[in-house]
């Protein structure tokens, strides 16, 4: 064998002994560097003659090309292994089951809500939306409420640390009622010095706040007020409109109706809706579910109308009662508890 010979085999043998690319490129260093084999051997030509050194000189050349070429192969190899190594590390195994994404579901309160709004708005009412931060005025005194009333008192009512510009106290409203005034008035506004006014007819779903907690009382509540005004609006559209909301809530006609004396400030006659299912788990028991009455003459006046003139009937019914009735939940907190074990049985 040449020494040219033994020389490629033994930069072969070293290129293929060199585990990693810097451990190569040292290798690459000792043939091809500036003091490396190859470059020594080009070193020795100055010696021979011009005849040699053509023969010779070519014959260390293709020496050289072909470390050359064993050191692209061994760097390829290399990189390929290395890939390889990245590859398995990171392989994926496609038989594994999937990762599931949850589906989020709608609050059971929301849900209530949204039937509500559908069932009214089949009905012809609008849908208003209000402030929970209200004003004495909107939230007892245009509603009739005597300046003594216990509904104003600091047991009842949570009071915001702000006064508004009557020099009252904010409060946070215990009742959506606010909103028969503040949704009437607009609609009086606005057909103002016109011959004939639409009849207002509206529903406003929404929280509502009182000092009260126990498995029946969270101190957020939702309420959805109704009111239908117009000159002739009575009692018996309120059982018309009230009857067809229940039994399409909850979706059966095996239920009464009752309409219960009552009393509050706003309205004249006044009675609480209780209804009473005839089959199911809570057959043959009065439940509450509702304030209503005629509108006082007052409150159509405080709402910019003429009570010779407009009647109608308002209702302000629990919408966490009517969830918890409707979803069988007995206890309201766990409504507001944010357990996800109980909410994602809503879906
Ligand atoms: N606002 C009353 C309450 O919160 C309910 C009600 C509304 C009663 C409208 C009559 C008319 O108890």
């Amino acid at each position: 064998m040449s020494d040219l010979d033994a020389l490629l085999q033994a930069a072969q043998a070293d290129f293929a002994a060199a585990p990693t690319p810097a451990e190569l490129e040292n290798a690459k260093a000792r043939f091809l560097g500036k003091s490396g084999r190859v470059t020594e051997l080009m070193k020795g030509l100055g010696a021979l003659s011009i005849e040699e050194k053509k023969t010779r000189g070519a014959e260390i050349n293709q020496t050289k090309v072909a470390i050359e070429a064993a050191l692209t192969a061994r760097r390829d190899a290399l990189a390929a292994a290395e890939l390889e190594k990245q590859l398995k590390a990171e392989a994926l195994d496609v038989t594994l089951p999937g990762r599931q994404r949850g589906t989020a579901g709608l609050h059971p309160i929301t849900r209530a809500m949204e039937r509500i709004e559908a069932i009214f708005g089949s009905m012809g009412f609008d849908v208003a939306d209000g402030p929970e931060i209200e004003t004495d005025w909107y939230s007892f005194s245009a509603l009739n409420n005597p300046e003594n009333h216990p509904a104003r008192s600091m047991q009842d009512t949570f009071y915001v640390d702000m006064k508004d510009e009557n020099g009252s106290w904010l409060n946070l409203r215990p009742h959506t009622s606010p909103m028969q005034i503040r949704y009437a008035q607009a609609h009086a506004k606005r057909y103002a010095g016109q011959e004939t006014m639409p009849e207002i007819r509206v529903i406003a779903p929404g929280r509502t706040y009182r000092v009260d907690s126990d498995a029946t009382h969270s101190p957020m509540f939702h309420q959805v007020e109704g009111l239908w005004v117009g000159e002739n609006i009575s009692f018996k559209d309120l059982k018309a409109v009230y009857l067809n909301f229940i039994t399409a809530f909850f979706e059966t006609d095996q239920l009464q109706l009752r309409f219960r004396p009552s009393y509050f400030p706003f309205t004249e006659p006044s009675a609480e809706i209780d209804i009473m299912f005839e089959s199911g788990p809570l057959k043959g028991r009065w439940l509450e579910v509702s304030g209503s009455g005629q509108v006082h003459p007052q409150v159509i006046r405080n709402m910019g109308l003429d009570p010779e003139r407009y009647i109608g009937f308002a209702f302000g019914s629990g919408i966490d009662r009517l969830a918890m009735l409707r979803y069988g939940v007995n206890d309201l907190r766990a409504f507001f508890d944010g357990d996800l074990r109980f909410l994602s049985q809503f879906k």
